[in-house]
């Protein structure tokens, strides 16, 4: 058996044993402080925590591992509950278009985007895929990453779509961070399929969704619901396939324009609700009752100079925040979660313990992991980050671009 002490934190964040799965409105402020802890770990569970008067020493030194945490905090590592991480090559032609002044839309109407990548990742073998995205794991790890989720929806043909699930499937296997598979073959219209919609919605419900029943290389199912993709009517049916081989839906919805996707997610038992860089009060009222996570993605926001999802006024509406990196080629080449918290309070106006919780709790939540990640309970994962030496949260959103993650602790082990 391997075991941690950690001694002396400044603060536990994040800590207790009647947090709720997920923090909405008001509650997303409190970050269930502990002073002056304590925590221990023994293989790969949180077993005790607690004030340091209360530890009660130790008795037993075998294969104990003791940290010295001297002033700095620790507080669960990071969920990044909507990825694709798994991709062919970078777009860095298109990042200098839009520089130029050519949008995000008309650079993908003149086939580049998604089906720029498509085409891409189709040509590539598995293995430099599977390579290539275990090294982008490991960045995102050593920024405080613990849990990714990370979708498909470069294929867009049968082979390529599996192909991206097997790699995903590997990744789960052999990479230490905990991982989630979404199926998003219905995340752009391929070009032969273009005046033929319905052709290519029944390969993804005739063709793809059996297999991946079939081999269990899903876990959710997603939809880009925009104009020029998905409309409502398109999604419906695709989240309605994937329900029935027990896929949860966790959407993309309200990127660009607002068509309605956001009330029928709902309806549809979406876990999460993705983007909503648009939103209206009819959307915020579809959300309020529902156990759907409103899911904002800053990082994309600035990358494409489109407007910040409304944080502040969902939080104000008494609902719940996530906030994750969308890390992928085209509209959010980094997955660094502490950079999203920074962006999140300058930009959204959350507060700096609004943002952590939005990255932790809501985020475990909105990947199906509260009852195993994203707060530090007992029996949780270790999955922790020990900061560098400092006073406040307030501090990790506020030196931006830096990485305030000292030691990453994933499954009891020390990473870095
Ligand atoms: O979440 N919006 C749709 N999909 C991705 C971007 C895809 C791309 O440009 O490659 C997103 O932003
Ligand atoms: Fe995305």
């Amino acid at each position: 058996m391997s075991k941690i002490l950690i001694k002396n934190i400044k603060s536990l964040l994040q800590a207790g044993e009647d947090l709720p799965r997920y923090k909405a409105g008001a509650e997303m402020e409190n970050l269930h402080t502990i002073e002056n802890a304590f925590l221990a770990i023994e293989d790969d569970q949180i077993v005790a925590y607690g004030k340091m008067e209360d530890w009660g020493g130790i008795t037993d030194w075998r294969d104990l591992e003791v940290i010295d945490a001297d002033g700095r905090m620790v507080m669960p590592a990071f969920c990044d509950s909507h990825t694709h991480a798994v991709f062919a090559k970078t777009r860095e032609s298109e990042f200098e278009d839009r520089i130029k002044g050519l949008t995000y839309e008309e650079i993908a109407l003149k086939g580049g985007g998604i089906l720029n990548s498509a085409r891409k990742l189709q040509e590539m073998d598995e293995e430099e895929l599977f390579q290539d995205a275990m090294l982008r794991l490991q960045e995102m790890m050593s920024y405080g990453t613990g849990a990714v989720e990370i979708k498909s929806g470069y294929g867009l043909t049968v082979d390529a779509e599996l192909k991206m699930l097997r790699v995903i499937k590997r990744l789960k296997e052999e990479s230490p961070l905990t991982i989630k598979a979404t199926f998003l073959g219905a995340h752009a219209y391929p070009p032969e399929f273009k005046e033929n919609h319905q052709g290519y919605i029944d390969l993804i419900i005739n063709e793809m969704l059996p297999v991946i029943a079939e081999e269990g290389l899903a876990d959710y199912i997603d939809c880009f619901c925009e104009r020029n993709y998905y409309s409502v009517e398109e999604m419906n049916q695709v989240l309605e396939a994937g329900i029935k081989y027990g896929l949860t839906p966790k959407v993309h919805v309200n990127q660009f324009s607002i068509q309605g996707g956001v009330a029928a997610a709902v309806q549809h038992n979406a876990l999460s609700v993705d983007h909503l860089e648009e939103i209206d009060d009819k959307d915020i009222e579809a959300l309020k009752g529902s156990d759907c996570m409103p899911t904002l993605l800053p990082g994309c926001s600035f990358f494409l100079s489109i407007p910040f999802g409304a944080g502040r006024k969902l939080i104000d509406n008494g609902l719940p925040v996530a906030l994750a990196t969308d890390f992928n080629p085209g509209s959010s080449p980094s997955g660094n979660m502490q950079l999203l918290t920074s962006f999140a309070c300058v930009k959204m106006k959350l507060t700096p313990n609004e943002a952590l919780t939005a990255t932790t709790l809501n985020t475990a939540y909105a990947m199906g992991l509260d009852q195993t990640h994203g707060s530090i309970t007992l029996g949780k994962k270790a999955n922790l980050i020990i900061t560098k030496p400092m006073e406040s949260p307030a501090l990790i959103p506020y030196s931006f671009g830096a990485n305030s993650a000292e030691t990453i602790i994933i499954n009891g082990k020390k990473v870095n």
